[in-house]
C-alpha cells in the first residue's frame, strides 16, 4: 500500500522533450513519486514512456522543465541525482562474452562505489542468477538477461529504480517471478517506477498507476481506485444457433450481440460484489438459447483510453 505520509523522492515538473525534427514526445509532464511506492506508467507504443525515463536519468536532454531526485536537480547536480537512480533499460545492452558476475561488479564500480562481494552475491541470489554467475551473458536466455539488467541496475544500491518494460519478452511464469522480485525490492525500501503496456502487470504490482498517451499524463491514481473505475471484464458467450435479437427476458443484462448474432457480450465489473454471471447463464438457458462456449476478456488499454477520454469530455 502507498504510504500517504511518505515524502516525494522524485519530482518532475513541466518536463518536455521535442526531438530533432520537431516531434513533441513529452508535453509538460509533471509527476511526483513518493518514497517507497511502486508507480506503474501505462501507455501504448510511442506514448513517451522511455523518453520520460531517459530524461529523468540523464540519457536524454530535455527541452524544458525540471527534475529533482531527492532534492538534487538533474541538470545542475547531475552526479548526485544519478547516483540515487538505477535504470533497467528497455533494450538489452550487455557484453555477450562478459561473465554475469563481472558485469554486475563493473556497474557498481562505475558509480565509484567500493567493492562489496556480499552485496553482489545477495543481488544475484535474489534474482536467481547466483548459479549462473560464471556464465557468459551470451549463454543466458532472454529472461535471464533481463534479470542481469536488473542486477546491474541494483549494484550501486540506488534508492529509485526505473524498470522500462521489465517483462518484455519474458514468458508468463517468469513474468510472475519478476513481479515477485519487484515486490521484494519495494520491501527493501526501493522506490520503483516501471513502464508497461499491460494493465494486468500494473494491477499486479503498482500502488499507483499513471497513464501516459501522446506525451501527456492523462492521470495518476491509486491503483485500487482506478481499477474500480476501469477494470471491466467481458464475458463472450458463443451460441450454437444465432439469434436475430437479444430475447426480451435477457434485456436487462445489457448484452451486446456480435458476429451476426452468434455471440453475446456481457460486460461486468470485476470489483463488484457480484458479477451476475451465474444468473445470466441460467437465464440464457431458460430463454431457450444453447451456448457452445464462453470466454472472458479484460478491457484492453485502448478501451481504457477511450473510457478515460470520454470521462474527461463528460466532466464539466
Ligand atoms: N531519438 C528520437 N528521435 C526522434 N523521435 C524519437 C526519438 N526517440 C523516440 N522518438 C519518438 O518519440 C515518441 C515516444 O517514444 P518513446 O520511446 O518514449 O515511447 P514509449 O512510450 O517508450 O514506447 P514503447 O512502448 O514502444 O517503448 C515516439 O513517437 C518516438 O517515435
Ligand atoms: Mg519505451
Amino acid at each position: 500500500m502507498p504510504q500517504p505520509m511518505s515524502r516525494p523522492i522524485l519530482s518532475v515538473d513541466g518536463l518536455s522533450k521535442v526531438y530533432e525534427g520537431g516531434f513533441t514526445a513529452l508535453d509538460a509532464v509533471s509527476l511526483e513519486i513518493r518514497e517507497g511506492e511502486i508507480l506503474a506508467l501505462l501507455g501504448p507504443n510511442g506514448a513517451g514512456k522511455t523518453t520520460l525515463i531517459g530524461s529523468v536519468c540523464g540519457l536524454i536532454q530535455p527541452s524544458g522543465g525540471r527534475v529533482l531526485v531527492d532534492g538534487h536537480d538533474t541538470l545542475t547536480d547531475y552526479r548526485a541525482a544519478r547516483r540515487l537512480i538505477g535504470l533497467v533499460p528497455q533494450e538489452i545492452n550487455l557484453e555477450p562474452f562478459e561473465k554475469v558476475i563481472s558485469t554486475v561488479r563493473f556497474s557498481r564500480g562505475l558509480f565509484g562505489k567500493r567493492r562489496n562481494e556480499a552485496l553482489i552475491e545477495r543481488i544475484l541470489r535474489q534474482l536467481s542468477l547466483w548459479d549462473k554467475r560464471d556464465s557468459p551473458i551470451r549463454a543466458l536466455s532472454g529472461g535471464m538477461k533481463r534479470r542481469v539488467l536488473i542486477a546491474k541496475a541494483l549494484a550501486h544500491e540506488p534508492r529509485i529504480l526505473f524498470l522500462d518494460e521489465p517483462s518484455a519478452g519474458v514468458d508468463v511464469e517468469l513474468r510472475r517471478d519478476m513481479w515477485e522480485v519487484v515486490r521484494n525490492l519495494k520491501r527493501d525500501g526501493v522506490t520503483i517506477i516501471l513502464t508497461t503496456h499491460y494493465l494486468e502487470e500494473a494491477e499486479a504490482m503498482a500502488d499507483r498507476i499513471g497513464v501516459i498517451n501522446k506525451g501527456q499524463i492523462l492521470l495518476v491514481e491509486d491503483k485500487d481506485a482506478l481499477m474500480k473505475r476501469l477494470g471491466k471484464k467481458e464475458l463472450v458467450i458463443e451460441l450454437r444457433e444465432p439469434v436475430p435479437a437479444v430475447p426480451e427476458a435477457l434485456r436487462h443484462y445489457g448484452l451486446r450481440p456480435t458476429g451476426n448474432g452468434h455471440r453475446l457480450v456481457y460486460t461486468y465489473d470485476t470489483h463488484g460484489e457480484r458479477t451476475g454471471i451465474t444468473r445470466l447463464l441460467a437465464d440464457i438457458q431458460a430463454a431457450g438459447l444453447h451456448l457452445c462456449d464462453v470466454e472472458t476478456r479484460e478491457s484492453t488499454l485502448e478501451e481504457i483510453f477511450v473510457d478515460l477520454v470520454a470521462e474527461e469530455r463528460a466532466a464539466p
